[in-house]
Order: structure tokens, then C-alpha cells, then sequence
């Protein structure tokens, strides 16, 4: 019995950026992606690959009745809040009463364990059923819920890298902990968990608004006696925001400069949001290679405003994509990567998005942000399998659209217009499948 699997279906990625390659985008109508022990092996034409090898098991997903179906590398969310999931939808606030009113007096209920996993549970589904095998994951602001969110996480088998959110001023005195608790409490975590199998640590301060220096130096020793830590944390969201940071820092260049002093920008720093960026603040994100988190449905829905995509590219400056639930509005990365083109599409001066565009923004952007593009975020041989396969039930409108689309980009924009967690048939990480829709589920 061979130990090869050969997945057959219609596959499209982008192995490189087209905003660099306009030809990224890769299409196999009939393709055959080969995976061992969870890494892929080869990917192409299904003819060409099967004859490479025979004795592979195959897997085929287009299923009896042959209807249309992609599969996509699996989705990277890199701005997502685990302790949010209840408070999805509530619409008419801006940012900061949405903070004060909507979601601290929910992150306070966090401390305790018993309602930090049950939430934990709803966010990871939330996450597989949505075809995202990858997430950088904000976390809560209480060590024992960071410990039951990392216990069920490595059940789950997605990719997470997750952090506890560390605080000590402006948001509640419960959320609130001192830099000698922050890093004690940091170090703690990073023992248990990171580089735990598909777990990775990240150091989280909230934002400067809400982190002293004090909290942002205990932040930087983490980040710096920890090999392989990420760093997230929010800026440049809203205008009041970025006003009572300059208040709070007067010392400081801008709120880029809070972080930069503090020693905690670097490649694998990812920074969520920036709608309102200074120019020295893209330039100096662009010399310290880090990433901004684009969270479009949030900046709808939260009224902070439109990303300067075109800024971010032109001073060179990295850009993923995250959903930032409970701020955005849902887990599926089809729907934000339509929401990022109808903003780039509205806004003065954005930048055209194709559906190409769309794709690499969803899935190998957010690899390349967490420093995991050798992992995951294309079917490449040597990758793990993270994998998503999309097909629309029978009689719906994108079923309609996909049979009779006359070519892999119609295909594709179609599934970001009308795609959503309905369609996600089957996810896999390493090879493992994490998720099965009830129909699929053997
Ligand atoms: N800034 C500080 N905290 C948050 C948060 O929870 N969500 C968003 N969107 N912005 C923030
Ligand atoms: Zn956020």
C-alpha cells in the first residue's frame, strides 16, 4: 500500500506575488497535487503527476458527478481576536466606544477558564470551517484563557501563532497587568507553547494607547530572548486613536516610532490596520520589513477609513490580509478579499485588484507576513499540504457561474463575489483534514 497520496481536482495559487508578476497566477484544470506525510512532493497536470507515480492513492474531489470545484492553498488570516467571537456584528460604533461598549466588558469575561475555551472552541471552528489553515491570533488579555486557547488549538491542527494581549493602562482595571506580570506571564506561555506543533508564539501588546513603555520594553525582552516570535499589535487605525497615542508619546517621531523605540519592528513584525499612515512611518515599516495586516470589513465597519494599498506598495511596505473578527464582520478571507477590491475601487488614488491579487493577498501574503512561506500559502513542492477545497452546493448561483464561467479568472472572482463558508467542502493542514462539511464527512 502506498503511503503517497495524489489529490485530483481543478487547483489554482500564486506562487509568487502579481503585484510583482503579473503571471502569478497558476491554473491546473485538471491538476494532481502528490503529498507525503503531510509535504507536497509535486503539484501540476494530474496526467503528468499520476504517471510519476502509479502507485499513489488518489484522491479524487471532484466526486462522482464531476461538479465544479478548486482547490486553493488554505487560508492565512494575520489579524483575527480569539475573544471576539461574540461580539461579531455590532454595528454604529467607531473604534473606541466600540472598545469601551462592545468588547472589553466581553474580553473581561475571560478570566474565566470554563468561558475562555467554550469561545476558543467557536473560533477555531469558525476558522476551519472557513477554509483558514493558517491565523495570527490575538489573544486574551488572561494567561489561563491563553492556555486553554493554545490546549485546543493544538487539537484543532491548524497553524496558529497566537500571543497573550498585554495592557496596563485606559481599558479596564481588570484587563490591566504590569510589565513585570506581562513578561513573567509571557515566559510562561512561550515554555509551554511555542513550537509546540503547529503553534508559534506572538508577542502582543494591545496598542500604544493602552501599553506603556514599561509593558513595550517587558514586550521587546520577550520578543528578543525568544527565537522565532512573532510581534503584532494594532496602529494608525482610527484618527482619535492616533491623536491620544501622540499624547501619550511626546517624545515619540509618530505611533510607528512608539513600537520602533521599544526595539519590537523586525521581519516577522506584523502591524494591523495603518489607514493612516505618515510617510515615515511606510518608509521606516518598509527598512524594518514588516507587514501591515489589511483589515478591510473592520475599516468599513468600524468607519476608520480606506488603506492606502498603493502607498504601502510604492514605499514598499508588505500587505496580508485579516478579517480582525470581532471588528471586521466574519471569518471568511473570500469576503475581505472582495471587500479590499470594492475599497481599492471606491477610494480616490486605489490600487485595481484582480482576482489574482485577491488570491495571493488571502493566502501566500499572509505566509510570507509570518515568515512561514517556506511552510504553507502555495501548492510548491516541499510546502505542506494546507489546502481548501471550495464547491458550491448543487443549484446555486455560484454553481451557475462556475460551470459556465469561460476561464480560470472568472472562476476565481466568482468564488470571492459569492463564495463563502457554505462552499468549503474540505480543509486539510500537513495533510491532516481538519475540516469536513456534513456532507463530505466520512
Ligand atoms: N485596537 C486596540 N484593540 C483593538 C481591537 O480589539 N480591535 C480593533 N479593530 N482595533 C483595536
Ligand atoms: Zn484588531
Amino acid at each position: 500500500m502506498s503511503d503517497r497520496t495524489l489529490y485530483r481536482a481543478c487547483f489554482m495559487h500564486t506562487p509568487a506575488s502579481p503585484f510583482v508578476r503579473p503571471d502569478a497566477l497558476h491554473t491546473e484544470t485538471d491538476g494532481g497535487v502528490l503529498v507525503q506525510d503531510g509535504t507536497i512532493l509535486a503539484s501540476g497536470d494530474y496526467p503528468v503527476i499520476r504517471a510519476g507515480a502509479p502507485d499513489a492513492e488518489v484522491h479524487d474531489l471532484r466526486g462522482p458527478d464531476s461538479q465544479p470545484g478548486v482547490l486553493l492553498p488554505g487560508f492565512v488570516d494575520t489579524h483575527i481576536h480569539y475573544p471576539q467571537v461574540r461580539v461579531l456584528g455590532g454595528l454604529g460604533m467607531r473604534l473606541l466606544e466600540w472598545l469601551d461598549r462592545n468588547t472589553l466588558p466581553e474580553e473581561a469575561k475571560f478570566a474565566d477558564a470554563a468561558y475562555a475555551r467554550a469561545v476558543a472552541g467557536e473560533f477555531l471552528s469558525g476558522l476551519a470551517s472557513h477554509g483558514t489553515t493558517t491565523a495570527l491570533v490575538f489573544g486574551s488579555h488572561f494567561a489561563s484563557g491563553m492556555d486553554e486557547f493554545f490546549a485546543l488549538a493544538q487539537e484543532a491542527g491548524l497553524r496558529i501563532v497566537a500571543g497573550q494581549v498585554v495592557s496596563d493602562r485606559m481599558l479596564r482595571p481588570e484587563l490591566h497587568t504590569t510589565p513585570e506580570r506581562a513578561y513573567s506571564e509571557g515566559r510562561a506561555l512561550i515554555r509551554r507553547w511555542h513550537g509546540r506543533g503547529r503553534l508559534l508564539y506572538a508577542v502582543t501588546p494591545r496598542f500604544s494607547l493602552s501599553a506603556s513603555e514599561g509593558v513595550l520594553d517587558a514586550c521587546a525582552a520577550l520578543l528578543h530572548e525568544t527565537p522565532g516570535a512573532r510581534f503584532t499589535t494594532h496602529i494608525n487605525e482610527n484618527v482619535q486613536e492616533t491623536q491620544t497615542v501622540r499624547e501619550l508619546f511626546p517624545d515619540a517621531r509618530d505611533y510607528l516610532d512608539t513600537y520602533e523605540q521599544a526595539g519590537l519592528l523586525g521581519r516577522r513584525s506584523v502591524l494591523a490596520h495603518n489607514v493612516h499612515p505618515l510617510e515615515r512611518e511606510l518608509e521606516s515599516m518598509a527598512s524594518h520589513a514588516c507587514t501591515a495586516a489589511h483589515c478591510p470589513c473592520s475599516n468599513s465597519a468600524l468607519g476608520s477609513g480606506f488603506f492606502p494599498l498603493g502607498r504601502h506598495l510604492a514605499a514598499g511596505v508588505h500587505v496580508s490580509l485579516g478579517t480582525d473578527v470581532g471588528g471586521g464582520t466574519g471569518f471568511g478571507l473570500l469576503k475581505e478579499g472582495l471587500q479590499a477590491y470594492f475599497m481599492q475601487g471606491l477610494m480616490p488614488g486605489g490600487h485595481p485588484l484582480s482576482p489574482a491579487h485577491l488570491l495571493y493577498l488571502s493566502t501566500l501574503a499572509g505566509a510570507e507576513a509570518l515568515d512561514l512561506q517556506a511552510t504553507t500559502g502555495d501548492f510548491s513542492a516541499g510546502k505542506a499540504f494546507d489546502a481548501v477545497y471550495l464547491r458550491p452546493p448543487p443549484g446555486t448561483p455560484l454553481e451557475a457561474v462556475m460551470t459556465h464561467a469561460e476561464g480560470p479568472e472568472r472562476v476565481l472572482a466568482a468564488l470571492f463575489t459569492l463564495g463563502s463558508a457554505t462552499d468549503v467542502r474540505q480543509v486539510w493542514v500537513g495533510g491532516d483534514r481538519v475540516y469536513a462539511s456534513r456532507n463530505d464527512a466520512e
